[in-house]
């Protein structure tokens, strides 16, 4: 009786030094042959790949890859590769992340609603001035993408009472948020955003979501809130947001994806006094959580059994 042949994994993560990663696949995936991707070597076989924004060349180099398993939630990197056209794809589902957007669309939301930037500003004059509270039922939260990250940035802030409401592709329900109202598809986009002040944007970049966080569709926000966006810089159109902030309409915006990454040192808004800037790390891949839910997809995919975070390359996620 023959014994079966290793798993054969090739890993990629563009930015980050492999030899940890690698190191903790080998421990998860016992007995499998793992390396990290080396473009100056000849390629060896490979069946599966853990990457995250892998060059063409990858894929070109491994035409007999199984499935590809993404280091993110976003697959946007991933689906401009072209892999061979039966494999299959799969993405992170939360692995650490939800907490994360959780704590930063909460930060923001309470910071602005608490007034807490007006307060620190008087602190350093050393000035004693309590302001009349703010009534939260007026400042509704809407969430674009109400999928595993959106699901956990609406039932956390739902906990702070907020009115929450949600905009998705498909009709979502959360039934037992106080406050919710639920919107989707194109028809619901309008008044979806009338009925939100503040804004989370947690959409998939696909064609369908790309420019949306653009002029016409800002403006129709309840005035004086905050953009908070954790997605991808290609959704939103930077010069729309600065005339919205110039005029007003918008109180502030919470960035963490832009068009450019790194943000260019000149761009205007690494300087805007009310937009507050970090560098993609809004929900940041944890390694030990992320290799985990890999390391168990993986072998699930090898041994025949289902296997969550498969991405639609059709439907773009
Ligand atoms: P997900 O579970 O796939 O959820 C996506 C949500 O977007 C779903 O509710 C989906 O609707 C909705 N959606 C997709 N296309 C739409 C459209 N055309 N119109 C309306 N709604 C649409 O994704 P996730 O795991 O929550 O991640 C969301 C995104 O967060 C990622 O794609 C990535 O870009 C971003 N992200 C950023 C960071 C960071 O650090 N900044 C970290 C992780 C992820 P349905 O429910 O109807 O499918
Ligand atoms: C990060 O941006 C991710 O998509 O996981």
């Amino acid at each position: 009786m023959g014994t079966a042949a290793p798993m054969r994994v090739v890993f990629h993560a563009a930015d980050t030094r492999p030899e940890r990663w690698v190191r903790s696949l080998e421990g998860l995936l016992e007995g499998a042959e793992v390396w990290a991707w080396n473009p100056q070597e000849p390629p060896r076989p490979a069946d599966y790949a853990v990457v995250w924004a892998p060059p063409q060349a990858l894929a070109d180099a491994h035409p007999g890859l199984r499935a590809v398993f993404n280091l993110g939630a976003g697959v946007d990197a991933l689906l401009r590769v072209r892999w061979p056209s039966d494999v299959t794809l799969v993405r992170l589902d939360d692995a650490g992340m939800a907490v994360q957007m959780a704590e930063r669309s909460c930060e923001a939301v309470i910071r602005h609603f608490r007034e807490l930037d007006a307060y620190e500003a008087q602190a350093r004059d050393a000035r004693w001035k309590p302001r009349a509270p703010r009534q939260r039922s007026q400042w509704p939260v809407g969430v674009m993408g109400t999928g595993v990250l959106g699901e956990r940035v609406l039932r956390a802030l739902a906990a702070f009472d907020f009115p929450v409401r949600g905009w998705s592709r498909t009709p979502r329900e959360f039934a037992d948020l106080p406050g919710w109202q639920g919107f989707h598809g194109e028809a619901g986009l309008a008044p979806f955003l009338a009925a939100s002040r503040h804004l989370v944007c947690l959409l998939p970049l696909t064609p369908a979501t790309e420019g949306i966080l653009c002029q016409r569709n800002l403006s129709q926000l309840q005035p004086g809130g905050l953009l908070i966006h954790f997605a991808r810089g290609a959704h939103l159109v930077d010069e729309d947001l600065l005339a919205l902030l110039d005029s007003g309409h918008l109180d502030g915006a919470v960035l963490d994806v832009f068009g450019v990454e790194p943000l260019p040192e000149a761009h205007a808004f690494w300087r805007h006094p009310r937009v507050r800037v970090t560098p993609h790390v809004a929900a940041q891949t944890l390694r030990d959580e992320s290799l985990a839910q890999i390391a168990s997809r993986l072998l699930a995919f090898h041994h025949g059994r289902p296997v969550r975070g498969r991405v639609d390359p059709l439907r773009g996620y």
